[in-house]
């Protein structure tokens, strides 16, 4: 991503697209996100929770938390559901929680 800023920063400076009199500058500043290239493991109903966790956070905020129940993994996923406006649907909420229950 910073690449790309980087490079479109230069094509704009030097086709003057951006450098007009008096130009804004614009600053890239550096932000630590979490590691993204962590994976989650492969298990039944892995594309489902893929497909439903992984929009808004990478995988090592889940992979991060000690061995839960699924009682405890399916507040949580409310809370994502409640709290945080995530659109799961009802039919994936037990294929989830069967993935993220059977984590070691
Ligand atoms: C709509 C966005 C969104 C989706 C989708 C989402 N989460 Fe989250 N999740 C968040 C936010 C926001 C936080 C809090 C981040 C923070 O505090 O820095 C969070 C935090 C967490 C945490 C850390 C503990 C906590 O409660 O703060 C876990 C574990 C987690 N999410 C699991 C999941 C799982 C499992 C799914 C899929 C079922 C999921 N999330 C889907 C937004 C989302």
């Amino acid at each position: 991503m910073k690449h790309y800023l980087a490079a479109a920063l230069v094509i704009f400076t030097t086709t003057g697209v951006v450098n007009v009199a008096g130009a804004q500058r614009l600053k890239n500043m550096e932000i630590e996100f979490p590691p993204d290239s962590v994976s989650l493991p492969a298990g039944p109903n892995l594309s489902v929770v893929n497909r439903n966790c992984m929009a808004c956070h990478s995988a090592e905020m889940i992979l991060s938390q000690p061995v839960l129940t699924r009682a405890v993994w399916a507040t949580e996923v409310t809370k994502m559901r409640n709290v945080y406006k995530a659109p799961i649907a009802d039919a994936d909420v037990g294929p989830i929680l069967d993935y993220l229950a059977a984590l070691k």
